[in-house]
């Protein structure tokens, strides 16, 4: 049985909404799993409460914390020390408070996507990559796609975010959103990261008959877990691969830094997470 003590190590996820993030749940279920006094809890924070939250929770001794929306780049503001990829995305979504007191920050989102598609054993290097969006997950996903030597495209609605993107990057090719279907035939993957097809976002019919039979088709969005772009893809006999192992990927950097051991992301956890997305 897991015990909290009062030398107890505390990390907490800060969001506005809060509610809905499944965080709690899979830290929670790594602490059990290796038995460690420690505890992750949900915080809700105004955009406004941003700074004194982060703070007071440093004073009051705890490890670190994961944030979400709207706190990514206020976040990385926050930081005393960031790495190349923070640098690069001006945004974070894991902080640890160092012995030293400085607030050190990364973003894990980008690692956490290709770490999910290794466990499928994909290979990424020189692979021709399309990616519908241009949002903040995009950024974290392309940056960590051309680490890998991957050969990306992007595609967004808004144009100009979609440039703002590649020269950010300094590589990559735009596809104008109008004609990204037609071009799916030259293309290995494609990549869903927009909110498209999310739980409560309007209907949208991605077009995938230009796709090659050896297209693999991967969406981020993981509420519905089979979202419209992959049911489309599955109809089509195309290699799928869901967005839910990037959540779980994208949380071990946080836990190791914050309890000390690097957990896992197995069939077990992956199924503890996803039933309580069907409440
Ligand atoms: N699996 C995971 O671990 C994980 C991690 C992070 C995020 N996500 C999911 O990824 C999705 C995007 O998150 P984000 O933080 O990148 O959001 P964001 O920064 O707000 O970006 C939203 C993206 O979706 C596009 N979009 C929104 N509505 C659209 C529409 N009607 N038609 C065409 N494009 C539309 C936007 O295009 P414009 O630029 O034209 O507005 C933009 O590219 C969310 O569903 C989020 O839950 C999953």
């Amino acid at each position: 049985m897991q015990i909290i003590t009062g030398k107890a190590k505390i990390a907490a996820v800060l969001g506005w909404p809060i509610e809905h993030s499944r965080s709690p749940l899979l830290h929670n279920f790594w602490l059990q799993r290796h038995l460690i006094d420690g505890a992750y809890i949900p915080l809700a924070v105004k955009a406004e409460d941003f700074n004194t939250v982060i703070q007071s929770i440093k004073a009051a001794g705890f490890k670190g914390c994961n944030v979400t929306i709207p706190h990514k780049e206020a976040a990385y503001q926050c930081c005393d020390v960031v790495d190349e990829t923070a640098r690069k995305m001006r945004s974070v979504n894991t902080l640890w408070f160092a012995d030293d007191g400085k607030i050190c920050g990364t973003s894990t989102d980008g690692d956490g996507f290709v770490a999910n598609l290794k466990d499928t054993g994909l290979t990424l290097t020189n692979k021709k990559i399309l990616i519908l969006g241009a949002g903040g997950a995009a950024r974290s996903v392309a940056y960590s796609l051309i680490q890998e030597n991957a050969q990306i495209s992007i595609t967004n609605r808004t144009l100009q975010r979609a440039e703002q993107l590649v020269q950010d990057l300094g590589a990559g090719q735009i596809i104008k959103w109008q004609s990204w279907a037609k071009e799916l035939g030259q293309f290995d993957l494609l990549i869903n990261t927009t909110s498209l097809g999310m739980e409560g976002k309007e209907d949208f019919q991605f077009d995938l008959q230009h796709a090659r039979a050896d297209l693999v088709v991967t969406d981020i969005v993981y509420v519905p877990r089979m979202t419209p772009l992959l049911i489309a893809a599955q109809q089509k006999g195309l290699k799928t691969i869901e967005g839910l192992g990037m959540l779980l990927h994208q949380a071990r950097l946080g836990f190791s830094k914050w309890f000390g051991v690097d957990p896992s992301v197995d069939h077990e956890l992956t199924e503890f997470v996803a039933n309580s997305l069907k409440k």
